[in-house]
């Protein structure tokens, strides 16, 4: 007889105790074990439990192994969390399978030893068998489901608990999740703010939704939201940094004049524009949307376009704002030299317009729907053994889960932002359809984002500046990943997983638009390892730049004003203080948006950070230096970003690495 001792590392998290009996079953070369069951009468949380495992002979390489849970009669079946099982063979060698799923159920679940490896490297049947075992189990849990015409697919599930177990929140994400939105809603309730359908008579009134919520920025936003600057400010590090580019020549629609604007320095628009000082933001694909009914009431939705200059001291300052796409005597080009009222009229109207664009194109499509897309197909396509499953799937964590619960307290029918959004309801859908059919590979690349919308020296761009250093230091990692195990591009191509997973991209996310320039299959070793950088930094870095300072700019609403319910001024020097009180959302519209913004921006307790990987799927001694040497660049990253930001009047801290998620969890 040869003894394998098995060691059983539990995780350390709620609930990952198991009182049931668990077998395991070791599968090597030369042959297997019986199944064996691991002699505890309760597996604790956190606990490393070491076992042994008896044969007659040696079995060889250890290829896998099968665990079960089966609860004896009359017992409570529960859910057991394992991290990994490590086995030294009877030969001294040391086998690590890594685990981190739920067992929840009386099934045989079978997992692979932890070097990564690719269809082709798999010597023997028992691996190759396995890894099509598992992905056709998983083609049944991750089904794809359509959303609705022209949008990405979508995973299929009817609500978050439905999902498989391994995806969903952690008890201690879900439990925070409920509290924070509970107590949120909760207040607003005890101030009778929920039903509230009057408009605000009073700006300063809007200090009543929520005493205690605030952030550093979200007071200092309220005390300087109606200033030019923090308005150019937001294009560059706002929550929407995707909008402006430089402008070279006007738009045909948008005819500013000379006499029109106030260049310092004796300069002129032609002179500033030829110099590459004017920058715009053309909402141009808002136009034509209709605007959603909001308490039985029109609300309204413009395209605007704006134009902005950097001044000799590098401030960007707004220079006209045009409220619709076509240039008619009913369509004024607002100045700063126009009433106060005037043009604090257009630029909410501009913050109107910003709220959809952000929100639906830059936040939800961009970064939600899309990833979306990439865990379904990574858990569709690609086994656990394989190197590109192990190096993605830390970036997943919670996606699908935060995703459906938007679909079902934000988006759908009855949802915070089809009640009270004012591109809410059918528009949702129309204006995700326009934006998805206008995406581009490059656009979700930021070295090519940056140089397509000409921004490479624009100053004060913290959003550029940290958002370029991360895409390298995520570039330098997926490199030295891929390349340790791609030797060519012709492994590349031979890699039937990976072009299978691409594929399904590339259809379901990308709708099959050659145009969007997104690979349809993956023939080199480079184009592998930018589309995973993008992969990374979409799920990561863009997130984060995109979600995390949603109550700082949106805790003032009248910064960030979730819809409008005035038409747009057709005449200068038709507005006043009531004109904007009216314009503005009414009392419980303004109530439930600080509401989400909050909950939406709140990190929770298991919140881990860009660069971590608690779960260590990878067990090769390379791959996991690369790790290390990873998180080592972010770390002195993040004292780069901190030491910057020492000096400015708003520090930009949503690409400070500490601060970046691994995941799309919020
Ligand atoms: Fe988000």
């Amino acid at each position: 007889m040869v003894d394998y001792e098995v060691t059983v590392y539990t995780g350390d998290r709620a609930y990952a105790t198991t009182v049931n009996p668990v077998h395991i079953k070791l599968v090597g070369t030369e042959g297997e074990s019986a199944r064996t069951w691991l002699s505890s009468w309760v597996i604790f949380r956190g606990a490393v439990s070491t076992y042994t495992v008896s044969c007659p002979k040696s079995l060889g390489r250890l290829v896998l192994i099968e665990l079960d849970k089966r609860q004896f009669r009359l017992m409570f079946g529960d859910a057991w969390f394992p991290d990994k099982v490590e086995i030294k063979s009877p030969e001294r060698d040391i086998y690590t399978f890594p685990i981190y799923c739920w067992i929840s159920d009386r099934e045989t679940h079978c997992f692979r030893e932890g070097k990564a490896l690719r269809m082709f490297d798999e010597s023997n049947s028992l691996g190759r068998n396995a890894r099509k075992q598992e992905l056709s189990q998983r083609s049944v849990d991750y089904a794809w489901e359509l959303f609705s015409v022209g949008l990405p697919y979508i995973i299929k599930a009817d609500g978050p608990t439905s999902l498989p177990d391994e995806v969903q929140f952690s008890f201690t994400k879900r439990t925070e999740f409920v509290f924070t939105a509970m107590t949120g809603l909760a207040e607003l309730r005890l101030k009778g703010l929920v039903d509230n359908q009057e408009n605000w008579q009073n700006l300063d009134d809007i200090n009543d939704v929520f005493h205690y919520k605030e952030t550093p920025l979200s007071n200092y936003v309220q005390e300087h939201w109606k200033e030019d600057w923090l308005f150019a400010y937001q294009f560059l590090n706002g929550v929407n940094p995707n909008m402006i580019r430089r402008c070279k020549t006007l738009p045909n629609n948008f005819p500013v004049t000379e006499d029109m604007v106030s260049i310092p320095n004796g300069s002129n628009l032609s002179n500033e524009l030829k110099q590459g000082n004017i920058y715009l933001c053309d909402f141009k694909n808002l136009n034509g949307m209709p605007a959603n009914t909001v308490q039985g009431k029109q609300q309204y939705l413009t395209a605007p376009l704006v134009l902005l200059h950097k001044r000799p001291n590098d401030k960007l300052m707004p220079i006209a704002i045009q409220l619709k796409q076509t240039p008619a005597e009913d369509n004024p080009i607002f100045l700063p030299t126009d009433s106060d009222n005037d043009w604090l009229t257009a630029k909410i109207f501009v913050k109107g317009a910003n709220f959809t664009e952000h929100q639906l194109n830059v936040h939800l499509l961009r970064t939600h729907l899309l990833a979306e897309v990439f865990a379904v197909s990574l858990l569709r396509n690609l086994p656990m053994v394989h190197p590109l499953y192990k190096l993605l799937i830390p970036h997943t964590r919670y996606t699908l889960h935060i995703n459906e619960l938007s679909r079902a307290r934000l988006t759908g029918p009855t949802g915070v932002f089809t009640k009270f959004g004012a591109s809410g309801g059918e528009t949702l859908t129309k204006f995700l359809a326009r934006s998805q059919s206008l995406i581009t590979y490059r656009s979700l690349c930021i070295p090519d984002d940056i140089a397509d919308r000409d921004l490479q020296d624009l100053p004060n761009f913290y959003y550029r500046d940290d958002g370029l250093q991360l895409w390298t230091i995520i570039f330098k990692f997926v490199q030295g990943v891929i390349q340790h195990y791609y030797k060519s591009d012709d492994e590349v191509q031979r890699d039937s997983e990976l072009q299978t997973w691409i594929r399904d991209i590339f259809e379901h996310g990308f709708l099959s638009q050659s145009q969007s320039g997104i690979p349809p299959s993956f023939m080199t070793v480079p184009e592998l390892t930018k589309f995973t950088t993008m992969v990374m930094f979409t799920c990561s870095c863009q997130h984060a730049a995109v979600n995390s300072g949603q109550y700082d700019y949106g805790g003032w609403m009248p910064n960030t004003p979730t819809t409008l319910q005035r038409a747009p001024p057709t005449k200068k020097g038709t507005t006043s203080k009531s004109t904007i009180l009216e314009t503005l959302p009414p009392i419980n519209v303004t109530a439930q948006g600080m509401a989400s913004a909050w909950l939406l921006s709140q990190p929770s307790s298991d919140f881990v950070p860009l660069g971590h990987y608690p779960e260590e799927h990878f067990t090769e001694e390379i791959p996991r230096q690369l790790q290390k040497d990873f998180k080592a660049e972010l770390d002195e990253l993040s004292i780069k970003i901190n030491n910057r930001n020492e000096g400015l009047e708003i520090r930009y801290t949503y690409l400070d690495p500490k601060n970046i998620e691994n995941s799309i969890a919020i």
